[in-house]
């Protein structure tokens, strides 16, 4: 599908700033702590403080797990029946509806079988050129006269709801009402009724498109999951509401957040942002090394299903378990400086996108939008730089991490 209309694309006002709740505050820089607690244990049993105060102690249920060391979440991630996904089904599947996140298997590889035809890169591919880059040079002519821009505000924070929007196939005319309800879906932790409403909101509208693409099938997802069969078995029409939903935190929300921590890192360290610049070829192990880095989703979570041991740790049948992947990607048993932001360091894996059985559905489009939106400001703005005259841009937050704002300066064109 091409963008044919010539309408501008409406930015819709927003105010990153109202998500602060949502990313855990204003907690800087949580990797201090984490080491401290990962050189004392790569796993500890019972409430832990990473600072935004440690949850209350529930004598009625085991002790929470927080596993810290790289092997150790590797470990949990390919336990899949000790460690069940069915921790998800209490908040977010209360808010998406169930979907392939809370999912254990075998039930997961069947509806995940549904789904992940879409997602391949080879599929992918034709976005590129006919989508991806047409809304990041849109979102560019809005502001490539002034010679300054807030890449957060202008660019990151509103790019990945419009690619999604394209792929569903949306029309134009509803991009304003959609990017509103994933915004208050994504920050329903901040708002729960709103975020319920909005839920709903969804899947009425979803509804709708869903009767007309069944009448009239286009080259968009919503027309693939209304098709699809796998061993004779078709998804219903409130599993495909559940899949849409939930596309939104996790398709937009991290993709959004993952491009701005990149383009943190490289405005941060000139070296970088030029070796980058200059031989986009690197893109791969630049975006790599920012979500090993300062991966934008910091922890999962998993429940266990029966008693176990983990790092000599005593894991209780029921207890929660929460994996840091921030803590895992910055273990200094294998990462060699972790704290620093470095695309020449040797290729490692990384747990930005998970690992095992529920690794990132989306991971090869996330790539394809960060490469195209990082490519695209390079050769539309030139060798931008960190706006002199504004505060230096800093990530933040704990559960999600990325920056507020990233102002930057260009020649205008
Ligand atoms: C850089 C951007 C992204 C990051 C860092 C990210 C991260 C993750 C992580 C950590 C998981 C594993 C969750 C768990 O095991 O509990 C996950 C799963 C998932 N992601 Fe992403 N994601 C990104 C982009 C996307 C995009 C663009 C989409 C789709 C449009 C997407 C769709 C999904 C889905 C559907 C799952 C659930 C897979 C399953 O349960 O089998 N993600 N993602």
């Amino acid at each position: 599908m091409a963008i044919t209309e010539s309408r501008p694309v409406t930015v819709v006002p927003f105010d990153p700033f109202e998500l602060k709740d949502v990313v855990s505050g204003d907690i800087r820089d949580p990797y201090p702590r984490m080491h401290e607690l990962r050189r004392q244990s790569p796993v500890h049993s019972g409430p832990i403080d990473l600072g935004d105060g440690a949850p209350p102690a529930d004598p009625h249920r085991p002790p929470p797990i927080t596993v810290l060391g790289f092997d150790e979440v590797v470990q949990v991630l390919r336990d899949n029946e000790t460690y069940s996904s069915g921790i998800y089904e209490g908040v977010i599947g209360q808010v998406m509806g169930r979907t392939i996140l809370q999912m254990d298997e075998p039930e997961h590889r069947v509806a995940r079988a549904m789904v992940s035809p879409s997602f391949r890169s080879k599929v992918l591919a034709h976005w590129e050129e006919s989508l991806v880059t047409v809304v990041v040079n849109e979102l560019i002519d809005t502001f490539i006269d002034r010679g300054r821009a807030d890449l957060v505000r202008e660019v990151t924070f509103n790019f990945p709801a419009q690619v999604i929007a394209h792929i569903l196939g949306l029309p134009r005319a509803d991009y304003p009402s959609f990017q509103r309800w994933a915004l208050e879906l994504t920050s329903v932790t901040a708002n729960w009724e709103r975020g319920i409403a909005a839920s709903a909101s969804l899947r009425d509208y979803f509804a709708g498109v869903m009767a007309e693409r069944r009448v009239t099938p286009g080259d968009d997802l919503i027309s693939d999951l209304v098709r699809v069969e796998v061993d004779g078995a078709m998804l219903h029409d409130e599993e495909i509401y559940s899949f849409l939903r939930l596309l939104l935190p996790a398709g937009v929300e991290t993709t959004y957040r993952a491009t701005g921590n990149l383009l943190c890192a490289l405005l941060r360290d000139r070296t970088q942002f030029e070796a980058l610049f200059a031989d986009r070829s690197l893109f791969p192990q630049a975006f790599e090394e920012s979500l090993r880095w300062e991966p934008p989703v910091t922890v999962i979570l998993r429940r266990a299903t029966r008693d176990a041991e983990l790092a000599g740790v005593t894991v209780g049948a029921g207890a929660d378990v929460a994996l840091l992947l921030g803590a895992a990607n910055r273990d200094e048993g294998r990462y060699v400086d972790p704290d620093r932001y470095d695309m020449f360091r040797p290729a490692r894996q990384h747990l930005g996108f998970g690992f095992g059985v529920h690794v990132c559905l989306g991971m090869h489009l996330a790539r394809m939008e960060s490469r195209i939106a990082l490519n695209t400001l390079f050769d539309r703005l030139g060798p931008f730089a960190l706006d002199p005259a504004a505060q230096a841009p800093h990530i933040e937050g704990l559960a999600f991490r990325s920056p507020l704002s990233l102002p930057v300066t260009f020649a205008a064109g």
